[in-house]
This record gives C-alpha cells, sequence and structure tokens, in this order.
C-alpha cells in the first residue's frame, strides 16, 4: 500500500496525522474513491473536479489542485505498481481547537492511497447481493446535500453494520420520503420495461463517476436511460437491480429484503460489465 502525504511517497505507517485534525474529531473534510483499472486511472479529472466542488461547498482550500492534484495520484498510482486497484485522496480541515468552529483550521490536510479494494467477496457477486431496506434514512438534499462527498459516512456505516449483523449484503437506503437514495457506498440502478432507472440527486443520491459511466454506455448502446424517483415498490417489480460504484464495481442485486429481484439472468449488468473494460481503457488515465 503506497501513499502520498505532505508532497512525499512512502508507506502508510509513515503517515501521522494528527489527533486534533478536525477530520477526525468532526468528519470536516472530503474524498474520492477512483478505480484503477487496466493500469489507467479512470476518470480522473472528473474525479477531482468532484473533489474540488466538494471541498468548495464546504469553504476547505484544497492544499494541491488541477493537475498537480492529478499527478499526485499517478504518482501514488506508479508507486505502488498494480494494474487492477483503488485509490482513495482525502482532505481535511486540518489541525485546530476543539470545538466545531473550523477558523483556527489553517492548513488542511492532503493524502492519497493506493491499496486494493474488495467491497464483496468474489462469491457474493457472482451471486448477487442480498440486500436490508434499512430504518436509516440517507439526509436530505436540503440537509448535509449528498453530492459533497464528505467524510461523514455514520449514517452509511451504521447501515451497512446493521445489514452485515442481519445476514446482509448491504442496505438499501431510503430518503424521509420513501423514495430510493442508493446503497452504502454504491448507487443503484433499475431495469424497468426495458428502460435503465437511477435516482437523481436531489432524492439523495451521490453523483457517482460509475453511475454516469454506466448512463453514457447504455446511451451508446442506443438504449432508453432515465434518472427519475424510485420506490421500493419500483426496485422489487423490476426485471433487474444493480449497484454501481468505483469500490463496488458493478454488481448484480438478488434479492432486496428476501424478495428475489427479476431472473437469475441479470443480462444488462453482465453486459455492462463486458462493456466496462473497454470504456474505462478510452476514459483512464495512464501511470
Ligand atoms: C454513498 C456513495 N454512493 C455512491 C458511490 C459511487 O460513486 P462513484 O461511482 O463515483 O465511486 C459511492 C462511492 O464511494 C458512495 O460512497
Amino acid at each position: 500500500m503506497k501513499v502520498w502525504y505532505r508532497n512525499h511517497i512512502g508507506d502508510a505507517r509513515e503517515c501521522r496525522i494528527s489527533i486534533l485534525d478536525h477530520g477526525l474529531l468532526y468528519g470536516d473534510g472530503v474524498f474520492e474513491g477512483i478505480r484503477i483499472t487496466g493500469g489507467r486511472v479512470f476518470r480522473l479529472h472528473d474525479h477531482i473536479a468532484r473533489l474540488e466542488r466538494s471541498a468548495r461547498a464546504i469553504g476547505l482550500e484544497l492544499p494541491l489542485r488541477g493537475a498537480a492534484l492529478a499527478t499526485a495520484v499517478l504518482d501514488t498510482a506508479r508507486a505502488n505498481g498494480e494494474a487492477e486497484a483503488y485509490v482513495r485522496l482525502v482532505a481535511t480541515r486540518g489541525v485546530g481547537e476543539l470545538g466545531v468552529d473550523p477558523a483556527s483550521c489553517v492548513e488542511p490536510e492532503l493524502f492519497c492511497i493506493v491499496a486494493s479494494l474488495r467491497m464483496f467477496p468474489a462469491e457474493v457477486r457472482a451471486k448477487g447481493l442480498r440486500l436490508l431496506t434499512s430504518w436509516l434514512r440517507r439526509p436530505a438534499a436540503d440537509m448535509l446535500d449528498p453530492q459533497v462527498k464528505s467524510l461523514n459516512y455514520l449514517n452509511n456505516v451504521l447501515a451497512k453494520r446493521d445489514a452485515r449483523l442481519k445476514g446482509y449484503d448491504d442496505a438499501l437506503l431510503l430518503n424521509s420520503i420513501g423514495r430510493v437514495t442508493e446503497a452504502t457506498g454504491a448507487n443503484l440502478f433499475a431495469v424497468i420495461d426495458g428502460t435503465l432507472v437511477t435516482p437523481p440527486t436531489a432524492d439523495g443520491a451521490l453523483p457517482g463517476i460509475t453511475r454516469d459511466s454506466v448512463l453514457k454506455m447504455r446511451a451508446e448502446m442506443g438504449a432508453p436511460v432515465e434518472c427519475r424517483s424510485l420506490t421500493r415498490y419500483d426496485l422489487l417489480a423490476a426485471d433487474e437491480v444493480f449497484l454501481s460504484g468505483s469500490g463496488a464495481g458493478l454488481v448484480s442485486v438478488a434479492s432486496i429484503d428476501d424478495t428475489p429481484i427479476g431472473s437469475d439472468a441479470r443480462p444488462l449488468c453482465e453486459q455492462l460489465r463486458e462493456t466496462y473494460g473497454d470504456y474505462a481503457a478510452r476514459h483512464g488515465v495512464a501511470f
């Protein structure tokens, strides 16, 4: 596992982040998860743009931006050397006084980790995921906007923990009025009457880079795609449901609350997974 930290590439164990960092104390920071596949960093510039937008939205001045940030990621990926890996790029508010006021945090921290990540084991992916509808709800877009990829993941952590303790693979998160948002670390798609549908960010979905790529790949196939509100009923009645994410990849959902979804075939998810390799090669940055 290689890490970029304060303009230096080294081992994760050498890094020392202060216990007074507001990222640790209050979840005050933003991050990106980026897929490395086929020796390329997938849609690197789009991830950096999203990080910059998240940082701007919370008034955090990134220590590096644009091309310099891209170079830091590519250098870390090169040092790690693996053609299939995962990048975690994190910016925190930095060290400050105790208390939520970030005014005393004058030096934000930035670090980049490149490592392998297996969000779901191979046998679970092969069978399809068993999702549990969580009793936890995704915060509304007018509370903590889901477009900000912040370090505040406690809701997601608790939903995942609860699902795992009850024997499920992941949780389905609804918003406060019962609309589908996403899973704990991935976006969600449903195939309904041949149309690929995903919930809008206004309902509480992160604007995922993989989600966007899936919509584009499907549109390139000349097939209909839609971004609209979905209920739990829509998923239970769908022909196919799957998740997308930099960590998750594209993974089928076999059941929700023990109700099987569609047939066992899940053809669209498989077709997109096959197309994804070629798409990633066209939209990845070599290191
Ligand atoms: C809550 C959440 N939704 C969706 C995603 C998928 O986004 P992306 O495809 O950009 O990785 C992630 C990825 O980390 C996530 O944490």
